[in-house]
């Protein structure tokens, strides 16, 4: 068992209880390999911002456990390296099972998700509170669902949204013990939000009747890329193919974040910036084959695109 607070990350309680109060966001950026985590880590630091690195039970089979730790801890030293000891927290995404969740907690991680959101309302308010008594144990922290995304996570995929109920909020947080939840109110996953004439939009009027009943208790947004379509076009100008792809626009995303949302998750808007920098030197620089000499860049746009988040979207920047 490796406690987080040996490799230098904190729980989410602290962060989140400040962004509640100062009407921001904490950037949630997924991440999987070395490149991202440098982006995260220079972006946050530049801009003086708390942050959460997320992985995705995907993302930690990919990297594998025993590295993300180090990776972790090594994010925390590289942070110091680069002039601001930023707070940092290693937080599980989706995590499905309670058997996953107890396996991160035992590899260093600080915060989990426990996504029971497809489950009836009684076996997600049982699963929720057995990973939220394991992990208060250890104080790590939980972050639980309600309501169903549309979009695609993992291997679970969903058409519709199921938007959250806000009945139901005040129960499932009692009943729980979760330290933060995430809730379904028109956001959804991947870079395919929208078709083309429908009209994005943030249920900001359930997000507030949500916040009325739960007053002040920190909300998490997911699925908040905003598929930026000059990166799209960029992609597409390259020898891309992506057809429609339609995000939540950042003006609504700042909306969200002054009120009790505390946390938005962003990966589809990381992924497609490392694509559209790494097709740029595919097609201009075609005999080039040193993987740094596109990874490169690809890390340079990524920074760029995570400062602005932080800056013009979450608000979080001055906040660590
Ligand atoms: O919510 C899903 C995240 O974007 C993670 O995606 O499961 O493909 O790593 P992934
Ligand atoms: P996006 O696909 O909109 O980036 O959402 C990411 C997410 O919610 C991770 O949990
Ligand atoms: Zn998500």
């Amino acid at each position: 068992m490796i406690s987080y607070k040996d490799l230098g990350l904190v729980n989410s309680r602290e962060i989140f209880a400040k962004a509640v109060k100062g009407g921001y966001a904490i950037p949630a950026f997924n991440f999987n390999n070395m490149e991202q985590m440098q982006a995260i880590i220079q972006a946050c630091v530049e801009t003086k911002s708390p942050v959460i690195l997320q992985v995705s039970s995907g993302a930690r089979k990919y990297a594998n456990q025993t590295l993300l730790r180090y990776m972790a801890q090594g994010a925390v030293e590289y942070a110091k390296e680069l002039g601001c000891n930023i707070p940092i927290v290693l937080h599980l995404d989706h995590g499905d099972t309670f058997e996953l969740c107890k396996s991160c907690i035992e590899y260093g991680f600080s915060s989990v998700m426990i996504d029971g959101s497809k489950l009836p309302y009684d076996e997600n308010v049982a699963l929720t509170k057995r990973v939220v008594e394991y992990a208060h144990k250890f104080d790590v922290t939980v972050e639980g669902e309600l309501g169903v995304l549309a979009g695609v996570e993992d291997d679970v995929h969903a058409e519709k949204h199921t938007y959250t109920q806000p009945e139901e909020v005040e129960d499932f947080v009692k009943k729980t013990g979760v330290d933060s939840l995430a809730i379904s109110i028109g956001t959804s996953h991947g870079a395919f939000k929208f078709k083309p004439g429908q009209k994005p939009e943030i249920r900001l009027d359930i997000l507030h009747e949500i916040e009325k009943r739960i007053p002040g208790f920190p909300i998490v947004l997911h699925g908040s890329s905003s598929v930026p379509q000059d990166i799209v076009a960029e992609i597409n100008h390259y020898g891309g193919a992506l057809k429609d792809s339609i995000g939540i626009p950042e003006s609504q995303l700042r909306e969200a974040a002054k009120s009790a949302v505390c946390k938005i998750n962003i990966d589809s808007d990381g992924r497609l910036a490392m694509t559209a920098a790494i097709r740029k030197v595919f097609v201009e620089q075609p005999a080039e084959f040193d993987p740094r000499k596109y990874l490169g860049p690809a890390r340079d746009k990524l920074k760029e695109l995570y400062k602005h988040k932080v800056v013009n979207v979450l608000g979080s920047n001055d906040k660590a």
